[in-house]
């Protein structure tokens, strides 16, 4: 099916599965402890052995010497791997280091050989005895250092001579920002960093792989499939039809799956050598160095405006580094979107790092972003006196996407996100002063930021099967990576053929079945819902043709059909099979499709001790037609937990000399818990946007990170007057203010 224009009124319009709340149809197998993940799949290859992945003790340099003799004598060992042996393979299959092989190490624990045996334990065990010798080169590490212009005024044009920048994106223009700057009666310039972060998911990454002659299987945790089986075939030189993936159910992603990593190379590896199935999960304390996290980023941000608070111009510098030089956290995502401003500057810029790969993660881009850019938009509020809300209302653009020239917003209800959630959450009530309003101990603040996130579309397929009973087997390779994707997809195909929820069965994650969008950039929920739609559409004609009607002016309800004054049952036709996908034409590149959210926070600090407690968390989202208010809302809520580890205790602390990050376990590496979280509201706007797709829905997993880690940086500083601008917002950045406050 091609999408080709805003979809009219059609099926959805008059829902009755879709929208409506819907308890996950996979929850009793996730509550029970029987939802099979990959490092439990028991069944699959019940002679596995276990693998243990070493990993590289230097940052950069070469293995000099490797010595498995002793390791290869230990109990139990099946087989080893070391990476001096084989051509190192798997770099830009979305990444940017290789995932196994050569003697040459690109990041600290890099893996450098899979030790496989009858247990783990042995496994590890014989690891231990591994002998590597290395030569270590110097490298770079810390990113103030590689990016020495970040925050510098001379920035308009591009990095100068200092560092190693690799890639400089030309600053985006329009207009005469210097100018405007010079001219404009109220500015703030400010300079903000966020910290590398990790995505500690609960699942690791895990892989159990299976030969068969030249045939392999990886039952997996991965978030796009169609991807990672291509990348496979291309790292193993194999044929695409020759691997097969399958990864059912997966316990967080947050973007560490959206690529395979180092447990499925060596997993497929390692049963290569060892002549059976073998089975591996990444060490928790590998992690973090091993794979991918969340870019720290450097960005400056300068706004002009008019006394009445209106942006006349605007300037949205990021710095990042990574491995490559290229591939960087492009914090001015949100910028030419949000805000309407005259004149504007917007660059993002990458720097050479030796630190593990910075890769995407939840929200890449505007999740650090609006750290940033609307924590600047609470202090132009207060540099011009205006309500924050008020002055982001006093910004809103009119006509086109005033940073995207050429371009509309499909749907866009930001204002109406921030006057009903002021509303709701009684914003009136805040006192303006910063430090002005005392609980006992407590100083109490609150927040707002409003939130942006690009909502893209990509072409999607299923399969669905309608049997002899009535019951419809939906198959497409979608994943669901606890975000609800089982049920949202149950809805679409019983809405489409008006059966109820109970007679769906869906099936996901599986290479074998039509290629999805896969869970990622937030496109998971609409495309893959479209995808199943067009399926639908294609059995229904199907079962038109066979039984004499035209299918797309029939009803379909109750497990009926109903054409004129003629009526069957659905299953009159016997069992059929139709396959069909989505596929979005270019008419949307006119658009800007994106959701919109209203955050609100507020938060109390110990005037003596300096310790953040969050009371109370609200988003207003507008995101299209929701599909499952209640995973949708669950998304969101999890997304706000997400983004308050992020403005207050989230950091990958970077050993600047070893070029390592240090509290690279669960230990060390600071979540938020029950505690840390308040009650938490979620509202959606009753808004659909025609311009997404055939449902007229938008994805929400990734708007609720960006917004609500701003509003709580502002509630702070409404509590306490004091502006940390380095994140986390941890109390040893403002303790010693506090006396002053307190
Ligand atoms: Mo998302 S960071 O594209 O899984």
């Amino acid at each position: 099916m091609d999408f080709n224009q805003p979809a009219g009124t059609n099926l959805f319009d008059n829902a009755r599965v879709i929208g409506k709340p819907t308890p996950r149809i996979d929850g009793p197998l996730k509550t029970t402890g029987t939802a099979p993940y990959a490092y439990e799949r028991h069944d699959v290859a019940p002679d596995a052995a276990y693998g243990y992945i070493l990993g590289a003790a230097i940052a950069k340099g070469r293995i000099s010497a490797m010595n498995v003799a002793e390791a290869r004598r230990a109990p139990g060992v099946v087989a080893i791997v070391a990476a001096p042996d084989v051509a190192p393979v798997g770099k830009g299959m979305g990444n940017v280091a290789p995932l196994f092989g050569g003697s040459d190490v690109a990041h600290y624990h890099q893996a450098i050989a899979v030790v496989v045996a009858e247990t783990f334990e042995q496994a590890r065990a014989a690891a231990a005895l591994i002998r590597v010798d290395y030569d270590r080169t110097p490298g770079a590490f810390d990113l103030a250092r590689a990016a020495p212009h970040a925050g510098a005024e001379e920035q308009d044009d591009g990095a100068g001579d200092g560092g190693d920048p690799q890639s400089q994106q030309t600053p985006k223009r329009i207009g005469d920002f210097a100018d405007a700057f010079a001219a404009a009666p109220v500015k703030v310039d400010a300079t903000y960093t966020t910290p590398d972060e990790s995505h500690a998911m609960i699942e690791p990454h895990a892989t159990i792989a299976g030969w068969d002659g030249d045939k392999l299987t990886l039952w997996t945790s991965n978030q796009m499939i169609a991807w990672s089986k291509s990348s496979m075939a291309k790292i193993l030189g194999i044929a695409e039809e020759n691997v097969r993936l399958d990864s059912p159910y997966i316990g967080g992603g947050f973007g560490s799956k959206l690529f395979v990593r180092a447990d499925a190379v060596c997993a497929a590896l390692a049963a290569k050598e060892a002549g059976r199935p073998v089975k591996i999960a990444l060490q928790r304390p590998l992690i973090a160095n091993n794979t991918a996290h969340r870019h720290a980023t450097i960005q400056r941000i300068r706004l002009g405006a008019g006394r009445d608070g209106r942006i006349t111009a605007i300037a949205h510098e990021c710095w990042s580094g990574n491995l490559d030089g290229q591939s960087g956290e492009d914090g001015t995502a949100q910028t030419p979107v949000l805000y309407a401003g005259a004149n504007r500057l917007v660059a993002s810029r990458v720097t050479h790092l030796d630190l593990p790969e910075g890769n995407a993660m939840r929200a890449p881009g505007e999740a650090v972003g609006h750290l940033a850019l609307e924590v600047a938009m609470d202090e132009l509020a207060e540099a011009t006196g205006m309500d924050p809300v008020a002055l982001r209302l006093a910004n809103e653009p009119t006509g086109e996407v005033p940073g995207k020239p050429g371009t509309r917003y499909s749907e866009r209800n930001l204002t109406r996100c921030l006057t009903e959630g002021a509303e709701r959450f009684g914003w009136a009530r805040r006192n303006a002063r910063p430090g002005a309003v005392r609980d006992g101990r407590w100083l109490v603040g609150m927040g707002v930021a409003a939130g942006y996130r690009g909502a893209p579309t990509q072409k999607s397929a299923a399969r669905v099967r309608l049997e002899a009973d009535g019951l419809l087997v939906v198959e497409t390779d979608m994943t669901d990576i606890g975000t609800g994707s089982y049920t949202i997809i149950a809805q679409t195909a019983a809405e489409t053929m008006g059966l109820p929820l109970d007679r769906v069965s869906v099936r996901l994650g599986d290479s074998a079945f039509p290629a999805a969008a896969g869970s990622g950039g937030q496109w998971g929920a609409a495309s893959s819902t479209a995808g199943v739609y067009a399926a639908c559409v294609a059995l229904r004609r199907k079962i038109g043709e066979q039984l004499g009607f035209a299918a797309d002016d029939a009803t379909f309800a109750d497990g009926r059909i109903t054409a004129g004054d003629r009526s069957w049952a659905l299953t009159d036709a016997g069992a059929q099979v139709a396959e069909d996908g989505i596929a979005f034409g270019d008419f949307q590149k006119g658009y800007d499709l994106g959701t919109y959210a209203g955050h609100f926070a507020e938060v109390a600090v110990d005037a003596f001790t300096g310790v953040t407690r969050i009371r109370r968390m609200l988003a207003v989202c507008d995101a299209g037609r929701i599909l499952n208010p209640m995973s949708a809302r669950s998304q969101v809520i999890g997304a706000m937990v997400m983004a308050a580890g992020g403005a207050l205790m989230e950091e990958l602390v970077v050993d600047t000399r070893f070029g390592l990050f240090v509290n690279h376990d669960l230990a060390g590496y600071e979540v938020p818990v029950h505690l840390d979280i308040p009650h938490q509201e979620v509202v959606f706007l009753d808004t659909v946007d025609p311009v997404s797709t055939p449902l007229k829905a938008k994805g929400v997993g990734e708007l609720g990170i960006c917004g609500p880690g701003a509003a709580i940086a502002n509630a702070i500083y409404n509590a306490t007057g004091i502006r940390v601008r380095e994140y986390p917002l941890t109390l040893d950045k403002y303790l010693d203010q506090l006396p002053q406050v307190a």
